[in-house]
């Protein structure tokens, strides 16, 4: 169409090389207050940098002489082959970062071949997002809400549109104080001030495709018009105990994920309760400052958990070698959050399909360096932890 023709930014994706050129890209596409949603973590940003630091400390050990001229970088994720040990992240109001939104993040999934997790504080309807990719792999992220009968129909919808897994995200009782949204005053949806008409001026491709595209729809999602943390305070329900996965697994006839586990304590508990898998993170350093980086913690998981539950981990992944790191002391996947999201900010569909592309030509020469022919080889002895 001629709006896309006209404004959607694509050309400059084939210069990007890495994630961070993703980034640098995706900052001059989107106003100002969006990158910062997407980029900032909590508090300080200590722990996101921390995450980050524990991944760029992996000391590589390469074997030589492995005859590597072919490899095989498929992973087994959740009971089926992906092609990459990589899964996109649940991330909320999508169509703020492009308009496409998550149908656009859950087309370039399919073609890669891996799963895409659609969030509770999705833009796009769980049934859409499955339709627009049917043969694909659809996982969908839950929040219990205050009002449980609202989460309740939710599971039924998610249930019926033939999701694989559903993930219960527990890190969330309260909303992490992002300060970057604080000073920017992030509402949703945007608040029209002085602020965001400069940053329309600055931004018009962004602001034309947002106001032409059913406007910031993510407004009609949640009924809401406020900032991310007063959402969470009014919709979130921070009550939760183990009787309510109890509740959950009663309902939920599939896979079933926790995300947001932190501690070797809580990873014990959730397999006892029943969760076939875990995903050790820190949202990205986007609730809790500070916490343990997660690639300290999965080894010392992997081998509490001792194969009762299948973990993941997220949180500070920027490359094909993070990916390599994470499976080699344990994870059946890495997952990814602002590396796609920056993609897409970057260049719509295209851009997600960038970032994956990118994360993959890195996997596959990581492993061909570390003379590992195929994903289920990389182990323990492949890395050093300092
Ligand atoms: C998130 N994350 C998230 N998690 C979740 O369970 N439900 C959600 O709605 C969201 N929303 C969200 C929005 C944005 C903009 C970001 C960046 C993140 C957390 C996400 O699933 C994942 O844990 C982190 O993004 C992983 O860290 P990296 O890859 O971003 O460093």
């Amino acid at each position: 169409r001629l709006r896309a023709a006209a404004f959607v930014p694509g050309r400059p994706l084939a210069s990007a090389h890495t994630i961070e050129d993703l980034r640098r890209l995706a900052r001059r596409r989107v106003p100002g207050s969006v990158f910062d949603y997407v980029d900032g973590a909590a508090e300080q940003e200590i722990g996101i940098r921390r995450a980050r630091a524990a991944f760029d400390d992996v000391q590589f050990r390469p074997r030589v002489l492995k005859d590597v001229s072919q490899v095989d970088t498929s992973a087994d994720i959740l009971g089926a082959r992906a092609a990459l040990p990589l899964v996109l992240a649940p991330t909320g109001f999508t169509r703020m970062m492009h308009h496409a939104g998550e149908t656009a993040v859950a087309r370039a999934a399919a073609r890669a071949d891996i799963p895409y997790t659609l969030s509770t504080m999705g833009t796009t309807g769980p049934e859409e997002v499955r339709a627009c990719a049917p043969e694909a792999r659809h996982w969908f992220q839950l929040y219990l809400w205050r009002k449980r009968a609202a989460s309740e129909a939710l599971v039924e919808r998610v249930d019926a549109a033939g999701y694989e897994a559903l993930m219960l995200t527990v890190d969330t009782p309260v909303g992490g104080a992002r300060m970057r949204d604080v000073r920017n005053g992030l509402t949703i949806p945007p608040t029209l001030t002085l602020r965001t008409l400069a940053g329309m001026a600055a931004r018009p491709a962004w602001w034309w495709n947002a106001l032409t595209t059913e406007p910031l729809k993510f407004a009609a999602m949640t009924g809401f018009d406020g900032t991310v943390e007063e959402l969470v305070g009014r919709m979130f329900d921070p009550a939760l105990s183990p009787a309510d996965f109890a509740w959950l697994r009663a309902r939920w006839p599939r896979t079933l994920v926790v995300k947001g586990v932190q501690t070797v304590e809580d990873a014990r508990i959730l397999a006892d309760l029943g969760a076939d898998a875990i995903v050790v993170s820190s949202h990205g350093g986007r609730q809790l400052d500070r916490t343990v980086p997660p690639l300290h913690l999965l080894p010392r998981i992997v081998a509490a958990v001792d194969g009762a539950c299948e973990v993941l981990i997220d949180s500070g992944v920027r490359s094909g070698a993070d990916l390599a790191a994470a499976r080699a002391l344990g994870a059946s996947a890495a997952m990814i959050g602002r590396p796609y999201l920056y993609g897409l900010m970057a260049g719509g569909e295209q851009g997600v399909e960038r970032a994956i592309d990118v994360l993959g030509t890195e996997y596959t020469r990581t492993l061909q360096l570390l003379g590992v022919k195929n994903t289920d080889e990389l182990a323990a002895e492949h890395v050093s932890l300092r």
